[in-house]
């Protein structure tokens, strides 16, 4: 079991769950979230992860599932649930009222179940304004008090009050025991101002808000506005819109109240609005403003079930859970234009394929394809921040495997994978650091070779975040928070992989920056095993290379460095065809003099092209660093590849440069820099 103290959130994949843990995640609490995904994404949670720079465990569960929820509840400590998960669309509750009524309802009940058998006694339950029904059927009731009579007036509003029902019944039964924050929103709207996460609906949506986004990217025609002849400012109905980043610090807020309340027990509901009504056209108005131009709209009839004003009266959040909103609608426009732009299908993207990549239950790790369909397809995963394929024109021509459990296998020699915190060797695995000697575990006869047993390529990268930048060009960003190794210092880490569908190219960028700590060391690379031959071809055999350098790195016996560079012999200086045998090449060749810790300023030079006249592919490898490895693969052994089944070029830092003097600075990071480097692998068919 997991020591951490932990929030289980349902439904924290969704629009106000994903907000929320965004929030927790910066208040300090760790955050484990189940959702069904049936009206969420997991994309939501891999660029939580990205946003908040942190591991945040998601369960594909549906709560009305007793065995998988009570699995969550016994793999973490868990301290307190925040509900979300529930259907929520008042015009499909008319439709459906029994999936309504057996999904939020069952589904909490279950909720409820768990938590009593595993001692879990505190919960804040996401409720509606709903519950008030048409709140001007009484005279003086707006702005809306806790104490309005419930009345609501669809199934959706139904379930959601029956839902409170229960939570009161609950902690009448054992009133010191349960602790019940009820949360009574009213209209939330706008999106994170990061624009990484925002509201997804589903076909058409129903809200007001993510239908003017639609009309906005020209998703839909225009808005129609349900009736301008209420009795308000413009005739238009009054709602109470609340930022979603104010409402999940909401959240927060009566998180912290079950806390200081816990002792006695308590059920009590809270309204989270801002307390000001706003018209349907004040709201127009606002968006346009964001947006620049006036967006298309017709005034329609009445939409049934819509009530004149529905404002909050947030005095009691105001006063007992010391929360108020402190963003308004222009702040919640200009952040659901800013997620809308960068978004215009949401979480969907164009050419862009995810899959959960592990096939043992567990839902951490994807696999993303990017130009999918297109002559340039290129697949990635978490473990190692991973290139797991590279397709040229339906040519597979790096190495892979179909499952994370052989990217995690011990005879997984590096595949496609990110090599980090040093790549490369170290001498005896030691080297000083601020006057203090480090030791690292040696895997590599008497010297660590690419970092051992803390070394990237098993590791899971936070992410990742996938941005189309440009027509025809992708960004695939993954994290790692490399804390408590062996190694001096935390660091974080960023792979960037920009894939140019039209240039055929992939442009790897890494950044490392110190998270705690005086210095560490770093050389960062990828490990990615070519091979050129038609489909599926099992040996480099026939591949013509050329390296483009004219020194390289002297060896001492054990593939270390002696700290000179000498001239590389004559037979390497021109056009290799590889031989089923040799030549066997575990050599660093040299591509400029350079000792900064970032060279992403430097020009990509030519480090190595490959050419197979068998397939008619070509690889051009380019990078900034100073050194390039190339090695022909022949100790892999492993269940899916033999000996020369592929052929790396590492472009790196010199080998054990730590351990010399005049290349030390290139690999030694201190607080106020960034580590830095590019390389790039160019295809032409
Ligand atoms: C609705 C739900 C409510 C839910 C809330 C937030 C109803 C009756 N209530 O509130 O339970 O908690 O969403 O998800 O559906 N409007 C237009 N054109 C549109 C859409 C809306 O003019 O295309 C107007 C509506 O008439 C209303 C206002 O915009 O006056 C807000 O509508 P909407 O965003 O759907 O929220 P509510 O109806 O207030």
């Amino acid at each position: 079991m997991n020591t951490k103290n932990y929030v289980l959130v349902t439904g924290g994949a969704g629009y106000i769950g994903s907000h929320t843990v965004a929030e927790l995640v910066a208040n300090g609490y760790e955050c484990v979230i189940v959702d069904n995904l049936s009206n969420s994404s997991y994309e939501s949670v891999a660029r939580l992860q990205v946003l908040t720079q942190h591991q945040i465990p998601f369960h594909k569960v549906d709560l009305v599932n007793y065995n998988d929820l009570d699995r969550v509840f016994s793999m973490y400590d868990i301290d307190s649930v925040i509900h979300f998960a529930g259907l929520k669309a008042v015009g499909e509750s008319t439709q459906i009222p029994l999936k309504y009524y057996h999904n939020n309802i069952l589904g909490t009940l279950v909720l409820l179940e768990v938590m009593q058998a595993h001692g879990v006694h505190k919960l804040v339950f996401s409720s509606s304004a709903t519950v008030y029904g048409d709140a001007t059927r009484f005279p003086n009731m707006i702005p809306i008090p806790e104490e309005c009579p419930t009345g609501p007036i669809n199934p959706y509003g139904r379930t959601k009050l029956a839902i409170e029902e229960i939570l009161k019944d609950l902690h009448d039964s054992d009133k010191k025991t349960w602790n019940f924050a009820i949360l009574r929103y009213f209209n939330p709207i706008g999106a994170h101002p990061s624009g990484l996460i925002g509201e997804d609906p589903l076909g058409i949506p129903n809200n007001l808000l993510p239908y003017m986004a639609q009309v906005a990217v020209k998703r839909r025609e225009k808005l129609f506005v349900f009736g301008d002849d209420y009795d308000s400012r413009d005739g238009t109905p009054i709602r109470d819109y609340i930022h979603v980043v104010d409402l999940a610090k909401g959240h927060i807020a009566a998180l912290k109240y079950l806390d200081e309340h816990s002792q006695e027990g308590l059920c009590r509901e809270w309204n989270l609005g801002s307390g000001h009504g706003s018209t349907v056209m004040e709201v127009y108005d606002s968006f346009c403003k964001a947006v620049g131009k006036k967006i298309p709209f017709e005034v329609v009839g009445r939409r049934a079930g819509d009530v004149l004003n529905l404002t909050a009266k947030p005095d009691r959040a105001a006063l007992e859970l010391k929360w108020k909103t402190q963003l308004d609608v222009d702040i919640a426009c200009r952040d659901l234009w800013r997620w809308t732009v960068g978004n215009p299908f949401g979480y969907e993207m164009r050419g862009v394929r995810s899959t959960f990549f592990n096939n043992d239950g567990e839902y951490d790790s994807r696999l993303i394809t990017v130009g999918k369909g297109s002559a340039f397809e290129v697949s990635f995963t978490n473990v190692g921040a991973t290139i797991v394929d590279i397709e040229v024109c339906g040519q597979p021509v790096v190495l892979g495997f179909e499952k994370e459990s052989e990217y995690l296998r011990d005879d997984n020699p590096y595949i496609g994978a990110t090599i980090g915190r040093y790549a490369n060797r170290i001498k005896n695995g030691e080297f000083k650091l601020d006057g203090e000697v480090f030791q690292l575990t040696k895997n590599d006869g008497s010297n660590t070779n690419h970092s051992a047993v803390q070394s990237y390529h098993k590791r899971k990268f936070l992410g990742p975040l996938v941005r189309n930048v440009d027509k025809g060009i992708y960004t695939v960003q993954f994290l790692l928070d490399d804390s408590h190794t062996e190694f001096p210092g935390d660091v974080l880490i960023k792979v960037n992989y920009e894939v140019n569908i039209p240039k055929k190219e992939l442009l790897i960028e890494y950044e490392g920056i110190l998270l705690n700590g005086n210095s560490t060391i770093m050389n960062l690379t990828n490990h990615s095993y070519f091979n050129l031959g038609a489909f599926h071809s099992e040996s480099i055999e026939g591949t013509e290379i050329q390296i483009h350098a004219s020194k390289q790195v002297e060896l001492t016996s054990s593939s270390c460095a002696t700290g000179k560079l000498i001239d590389i012999p004559q037979r390497f200086r021109e056009k290799i065809t590889l031989g089923p045998e040799d030549p066997k090449l575990d050599y660093c060749f040299v591509s400029r003099n350079e000792i900064a810790i970032d060279t992403r300023k430097n020009d990509l030079k030519t480090m190595l092209t490959a050419v197979n006249s068998e397939s008619g592919l070509k690889l051009v490898v380019t990078g900034t660093d100073p050194s390039f490895q190339v090695y022909t693969g022949d100790f892999i052994h492993n269940q899916k590849y033999g000996p020369r089944a592929g052929f790396c070029c590492e472009p790196g830092r010199f080998i054990d440069a730590v351990n010399h003097t005049h290349w030390r600075n290139a690999v030694i990071l201190t607080k106020d820099q960034s580590y830095g480097s590019k390389i790039c692998y160019k295809f032409e068919f």
